[in-house]
């Protein structure tokens, strides 16, 4: 059974929900936290519904045999696709998932246009229909898929040239339109900010919103209510668990969290995840 003291889970496809879990270290040090990349099969973006599923309800269980507390789904593609129907198939487990940050966007924006970034599973998606429904009245939002852009990221090429191809050609003609805030409806790209920033100018002009600290704080609540914070005055671990390359998610840790962690090597084998 977890105790207050058990790791927090954190799943993405890749190194996107390092984001996720960059904010969670601030505003919780002292939890310790299990994280799992699915970098064998990055992207999620271009999958079906019913693969992100499985992955998706594989790596919980994996995250659960190993203690973990609450699962954050720190992926908007897994949290389009898979949120639903992890909290049918887990009943008693608590969820964290994302949602991208229309409300927010639509609150903020005074030209009434919003630029959105996010993986085209996320588009297609139930979830992205409901919030552009809730919270979008009024508001025109342009899209954007940004193809390539989370490979790029998973390679640590957050300045690059390539990278920058991919923003500009996403961006521009949003800046055309007149959008004052961009919303990130990927966990991959608050790693990007920096050039997106210098892409649209500064931020009095665009705003642009990482869900990431909001997405910390949620988990935070929930954790808190269920008498599940672990208030020791430690700092916690960080482990990671990657279906890719071990070595390549170790050489980007300094990068993208500050900090290092331990790293472990995990399989697919028959639609289970192996150590
Ligand atoms: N980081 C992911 C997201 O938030 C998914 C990127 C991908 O694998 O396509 O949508």
């Amino acid at each position: 059974m977890p105790s207050p003291t058990s790791p927090i889970g954190i799943f993405d496809s890749g190194v996107g929900g390092i984001s996720v879990l960059r904010a969670i270290r601030e505003q919780m040090p002292a939890e310790s936290v299990s994280y799992f990349g699915d970098q064998g099969h990055v992207p999620y973006g271009s999958r079906s519904l019913e693969e992100i599923q499985s992955f998706s309800e594989a790596i919980t269980r994996f995250l659960l045999e190993h203690e973990a507390k609450i699962i954050v789904v720190a992926c908007n593609t897994a949290s389009a696709a898979a949120l639903k129907y992890l909290r049918e198939k887990f009943p008693d487990v608590q969820f964290v998932g994302m949602e991208p940050a229309v409300k927010p966007a639509a609150e903020h924006t005074h030209t009434g246009k919003v630029g959105v970034l996010a993986t085209p599973a996320t588009f297609q998606g139930a979830l992205y229909a409901s919030v552009v429904e809730r919270f979008a009245n009024g508001v025109e939002l342009f899209q954007s898929t940004c193809p390539g852009l989370v490979q790029q990221i998973e390679h640590g090429n957050l300045h690059g040239r390539e990278t920058r191809r991919i923003l500009e050609e996403a961006l521009l003609p949003m800046l055309e339109k007149n959008i004052d805030t961009v919303v990130l409806g990927c966990t991959h790209y608050p790693f990007v900010i920096p050039l997106i920033q210098r892409i649209v100018g500064d931020a009095k002009r665009v705003r642009v919103i990482d869900p990431a600290p909001a997405v910390a704080r949620q988990t935070g609540r929930l954790l808190e209510a269920e008498g599940m914070r672990n208030l020791s005055g430690q700092r916690g671990d960080v482990r990671f668990y990657t279906s890719g390359d071990p070595e390549a998610l170790r050489s980007l840790l300094p990068m993208l969290l500050g900090e290092m962690g331990d790293v472990a090597e995990v399989k697919w084998s028959n639609g289970h995840v192996v150590r």
